[in-house]
């Protein structure tokens, strides 16, 4: 089970591999008796099912907290999962389809699509000022080519995508995407993370194909310091933006991403947590990961939630709410019930043990991880012609292999093979 670097670390793999194990397996018979027996269904016994589901999750989120090592890519977990999807229509109804699930008892239910390498903006914890050298043009998923992905990782029970890019919104025709995709089945929930720069003009045609949910960057309300971190000077066209998702009401919730970077957002965060009280924006601080293509990144210059939050609480006292298991963000709201923020905090509180996210590149690749050092090409294979079940047998080996976590803390952390705007975020 990989290289072991002592005794407390094999034992610690053991656990976390058994409690995967576990997990995956009790996953399988509730799904089993949920989809293809709910007349079927025993009550008492999917209520056992679902206690000892919570019981091995426990078991494995304890172990992450405990011994906080481990190593990547168990050959025996993958050996074991990457047998093909059984993507099986039977008479008319659905069967149960085996569960896309990593070899530490993670499902996979969010699709990341990073629909273009190209930003309009050079945000400084992101791009550099001269931008990157592009990718060629035949290089980039056409949308059939997304859409199938899509569909054959949708028929894996992956419910969630968002559309991200670079900035996804400079992709011509973005509408048009979003279309097929709202189009999918299987597909649940279908998002954006954008600049906001060109939203004022595609919020309209966006909703009108579809998409029922945008998160938008912004990282200061000051002109000034706005145009210091992303290299333009584009305030008021975001704000534009974000008035025109406003107008839209199908468009809930709208969040705001702010990266917080220390020496800088401190005296930024009053004026956006204010926004989060007078706008219906959800407004997010997250904290600066190592993705900048500048390679300027230190963990000093982490601004930390908790640092964020007691800055918001001297002037307005918050109070937390539940969020998804999977969610990047804890969520807070102003004890006086006006608005919501939410801090994402991969640095100071990795959210490893409950990601459900993979990641298709602008060049059709798959990473089954933001920190990832290895990708999976999607596109070559796809192109010279394999059938959809081959499509799915390749995601199933790839996701057999996600890491288990970011060592970003670690001493010998070694940085992703890509930056931020080309992994999309
Ligand atoms: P919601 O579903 O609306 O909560 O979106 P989200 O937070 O998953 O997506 P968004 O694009 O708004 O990303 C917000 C921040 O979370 C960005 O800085 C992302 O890079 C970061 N993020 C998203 N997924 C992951 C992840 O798996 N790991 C880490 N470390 N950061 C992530
Ligand atoms: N650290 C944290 N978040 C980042 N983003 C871009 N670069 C970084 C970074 N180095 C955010 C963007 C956007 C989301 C996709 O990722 O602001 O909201
Ligand atoms: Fe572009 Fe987003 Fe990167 Fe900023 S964070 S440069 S908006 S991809």
């Amino acid at each position: 089970m990989g290289v072991a670097g002592s005794g407390l670390e094999l034992v610690a793999d053991v656990v976390r591999y058994v409690a995967g194990l576990l997990l995956r397996t009790v996953s399988r018979v509730v799904g089993l008796v949920f989809r293809v027996a709910p007349g079927a269904l025993d009550l008492a016994f999917a209520l056992k099912a679902l206690v000892a589901r919570c019981v091995a999750g426990l078991l494995l989120d304890l172990s992450f907290d405990l011994i906080p090592i481990g190593h990547v890519n168990p050959p025996l977990g993958c050996l074991i999962w990457s047998f093909p999807a059984r993507r099986a229509e039977n008479a008319g109804y659905a069967v149960f389809v085996e569960p896309l699930a990593d070899s530490w008892g993670r499902e996979i239910k969010s699709l990341r699509v990073s629909v273009t390498d190209k930003c309009n903006f050079r945000c400084t914890y992101c791009m550099p000022a001269e931008g990157l050298i592009w990718l060629p043009k035949q290089e980039v998923l056409t949308f059939e080519e997304i859409a199938r992905l899509v569909r054959v990782m949708a028929g894996m029970g992956v419910s969630e995508i968002r559309l991200t890019g670079g900035e996804p919104l400079v992709r011509r025709d973005l509408p048009e995407l979003v279309r097929m995709l709202t189009a999918t089945p299987g597909v649940d929930d279908l998002s954006l993370t954008t600049n906001g720069v060109l939203l004022d003009r595609l919020a309209a045609p966006l909703v009108e194909a579809g998409l029922r949910r945008v998160n938008v960057s912004l990282d200061s309300l000051s002109h000034v310091k706005f145009a210091e971190i992303t290299r333009r000077d584009a305030l008021d066209a975001v704000l534009r933006g974000l008035e025109a998702a406003e107008a839209h009401p199908e468009l809930r919730p709208i969040k705001v991403n702010c990266v917080a970077v220390k020496g800088f957002t401190e005296d930024e965060v009053p004026a956006l947590a204010a926004l989060a009280r007078r706008k219906p924006y959800v407004v997010r601080f997250i904290e600066f990961m190592p993705l900048d293509a500048d390679e300027a990144w230190e963990d000093d210059k982490v601004l930390t939630g908790a640092e964020i939050r007691a800055i918001v609480e001297r002037h307005w006292p918050l109070e937390e709410i539940p969020a998804k298991a999977s969610s990047t963000a804890r969520r807070f709201r102003f004890a006086d019930g006006r608005g919501e923020l939410g801090f994402i905090n991969p640095v100071s509180e990795p959210f490893c043990s409950t990601c459900d996210r993979i990641r298709l590149t602008a060049d059709g690749h798959l990473r089954t991880c933001l920190f990832s050092r290895r990708e999976w090409d999607l596109k070559t294979p796809m192109r010279a012609g394999v059938s959809d079940a081959q499509l799915a047998t390749l995601v199933r080996q790839a996701v057999a292999q996600k890491e288990l976590k970011h060592r970003i803390s670690d001493p010998g952390f070694t940085r992703a093979s890509r930056s931020m705007s080309q992994i999309g975020g």
